[in-house]
């Protein structure tokens, strides 16, 4: 007989034992706060898509860079959104570009701060796809079809890294999902002098609909068809532990599962396997979801939000990248 001998309701007698015997902790540190740079405003731009999101004037990267510091964040991870696109994305080559501008304002105003770049070409490819494209004759139909050239969108993402490297990105995090990158990428900072410089692979990444928001503020949609044929499908699990296996042979410092909330089971998976540091994307669409059923009054915005944060530590990530990261800070009194 377990009762009355077992009483769990015992240690939820007050705050302070809830406080003793909790399990996970979340602290602002935990926190990439992502941000989105563009070479074509002068002003914040709100994104619509994600109330209190905006597109950020390069001017304004100092003042974010302390406003990250005095909150206590653990970093931040920068987009970009360039002035120009071709099929090869090459505004992303641009050392003057939005992103490395932007990089050596924050490290200027706070050298101590962790900044992360992404890297991939979607948001500098007209076609708004992750890397370069090639025709590929399709067996048993009558055309061509345009599929993403895996090797050589390599050599564009090695180049986009050393350039963020140059301006001073402690890490960069690769978010393409091509075959090889991260050895790659390694292979070209380390032949520059950049080997004290992380990759923070996104190792797992699915061809998820919670990207929708995203795709408005980096405005990065695909022109045509989709990414599922790089990005991962949201049905495979055994699928993750290869992916980020193999990232981890080929040097990554850190991995990334993206998005966080569905795949909650991939990430405890990870955890499991890989001794590296783990992160996960609390990504667009899972951040608006929270802001639209606040709005409409369904639910508590602040306890949703800790809520959704605690259980993506609780399944075993050390960090999260997340647009939450400020009103996060707030609630823990940062
Ligand atoms: C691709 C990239 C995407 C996100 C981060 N990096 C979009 C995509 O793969 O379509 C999504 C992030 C989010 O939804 O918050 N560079």
């Amino acid at each position: 007989m377990t009762f009355p001998l077992h009483r769990p309701r015992r240690l939820r007698v007050t705050p302070a034992l809830r406080a003793l015997v909790r399990e996970t902790t979340l602290a602002p540190r935990d926190f990439l706060w992502p941000l989105f740079f563009s070479a074509a405003v002068d002003e914040p731009r709100p994104v619509g898509t994600m109330p209190g999101v905006s597109q950020l004037p390069v001017k304004a990267a100092a003042a974010h860079a302390k406003e990250a510091q005095k909150r206590g964040l653990g970093g931040v991870l920068l987009f970009g959104l360039p002035k120009t696109k071709d099929a090869r994305g090459t505004s992303g080559l641009d050392p003057n570009g939005p992103v490395p501008q932007a990089v050596a304002a924050m490290k200027d105003a706070v050298p101590g701060l962790v900044v992360v770049t992404d890297v991939c070409v979607d948001e500098y490819t007209d076609h708004g796809h992750c890397g370069i494209l090639r025709k590929r004759k399709v067996r048993g139909t009558a055309g061509d079809e345009w599929e993403v050239d895996n090797d050589a969108t390599l050599e564009v993402l090695a180049e986009m890294a050393l350039v963020h490297a140059r301006a001073g990105a402690d890490v960069v995090a690769p978010s393409d999902m091509m075959d090889g990158r991260v050895g790659r990428i390694r292979q070209a900072l380390d032949g520059s002098g950049f080997e004290s410089t992380s990759i923070l692979s996104y190792a797992v990444k699915y061809a998820s609909s919670f990207y929708g928001p995203f795709r408005e503020a980096a405005d990065c949609a695909p022109k045509f068809g989709d990414r599922a044929g790089y990005q991962m499908d949201p049905a495979n699990a055994r699928e993750a532990l290869r992916e980020a296996q193999l990232d981890e042979d080929e040097g990554a410092d850190m991995l990334m599962v993206k998005p966080a909330l569905s795949y909650l089971d991939v990430i405890r998976d990870v955890r499991a396997q890989s001794t590296l540091p783990l992160f996960a994307y609390n990504v667009s669409g899972e951040y608006s979801m929270l802001k639209a059923a606040a709005a409409a009054g369904m639910i508590d915005y602040g306890r949703a939000m800790m809520e959704v944060l605690t259980s993506i530590r609780r399944a075993g990530a050390d960090a999260i990248v997340t647009y939450h990261a400020i009103e996060a800070a707030e609630v823990l009194g940062a």
